[in-house]
């Protein structure tokens, strides 16, 4: 894992960014998984900026998101459908055919969940995979002790999970889907490329956990040190409890400039 320490999410952001949109420039056709929560907000929004004006087109790519509740309708608010047409795809140039999100009202989930992992394949596999990381280590839905070795399945959210995610449903814990359908760590691992970002302290043990401890499946993000490229974008607060942070930051200093992001 190539760990790449800015000094703000904003900084952390806009350098992701520029890993995506180098990717669709490089490949117009390019398939993109995303991910929703709070995390990629800032990501997101720097990718309209660049549509809007530096001509980032995205009419030729093709996406797959992680994950969906199930049991919410893709217009409820709360839903990854309504969340990603709110902050991304309402506002760049993505055909609607090419956006591809869980369904979590579909009446067979186990047929669903084939026809996900056979539309990836079918589009070519995954060129680069947004992720952002749980305060659990979750990847995706991927809660602690999922296999590495996962496709696109139902899951139950972990404690953790269903009370961080909270906040999205008024602070009422009784209110968010107990369930979710998502991409499996095998699905993940597949993509060619993953940028996962990490913002704020409560991220700062999953991280290093994650980038520094033993791979794990009670630490899903760990199996990443096996990913042949994954960038890890963090702010200094995520950041704050990894052992070699000055390390990361010498390497990463080191780097011919055509190579930095940050
Ligand atoms: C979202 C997803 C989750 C989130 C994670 C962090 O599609 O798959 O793994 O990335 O729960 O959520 P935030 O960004 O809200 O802290």
């Amino acid at each position: 894992m190539e760990v790449i320490i800015s000094e703000t999410a904003e900084a952390s952001s806009s350098a992701a960014a520029r890993v995506v949109a180098r990717q669709v420039r490089e490949n117009p056709e390019s398939v993109l998984g995303l991910a929703t929560g709070s995390t990629p907000l800032k990501l997101y929004r720097e990718l309209i900026r660049l549509h809007r004006e530096e001509d980032l087109d995205f009419s030729r790519v093709t996406t797959f998101n992680l994950d969906e509740y199930v049991g919410l309708e893709n217009d409820h608010p709360q839903s990854y459908h309504a969340f990603m047409h709110e902050n991304l795809f309402r506002h760049i140039n993505i055909p609607a055919p090419q956006i591809h999100i869980p369904d979590g009202m579909t009446p067979d989930i186990p047929m669903f969940c084939e026809g996900y992992e056979r539309r990836i394949a079918d589009a070519g596999g995954i060129d680069l995979q947004v992720l952002g990381i749980g305060s659990d280590g979750h990847i995706g839905f991927n809660e602690p002790t999922s296999s590495f070795a996962s496709r696109t399945r139902i899951k139950t959210l972990a404690q953790p999970t269903v009370e961080d995610n909270a906040r999205f449903f008024d602070g009422e814990v009784s209110r968010v889907p107990r369930h979710c359908i998502t991409m499996g760590i095998g699905t993940i691992m597949s993509a060619r490329r993953v940028v996962m970002l990490a913002f704020g302290e409560g991220k700062a043990a999953a991280v290093a956990a994650a980038v520094e401890g033993p791979v794990a499946a009670l630490m899903p993000a760990s199996i990443l040190q096996h990913h042949p490229d994954a960038k890890f974008f963090a702010d200094e607060a995520a950041a704050s409890q990894l052992k070699l942070g000055d390390y990361y930051r010498w390497v990463y200093a080191g780097k011919p400039e055509w190579q930095r992001d940050a």
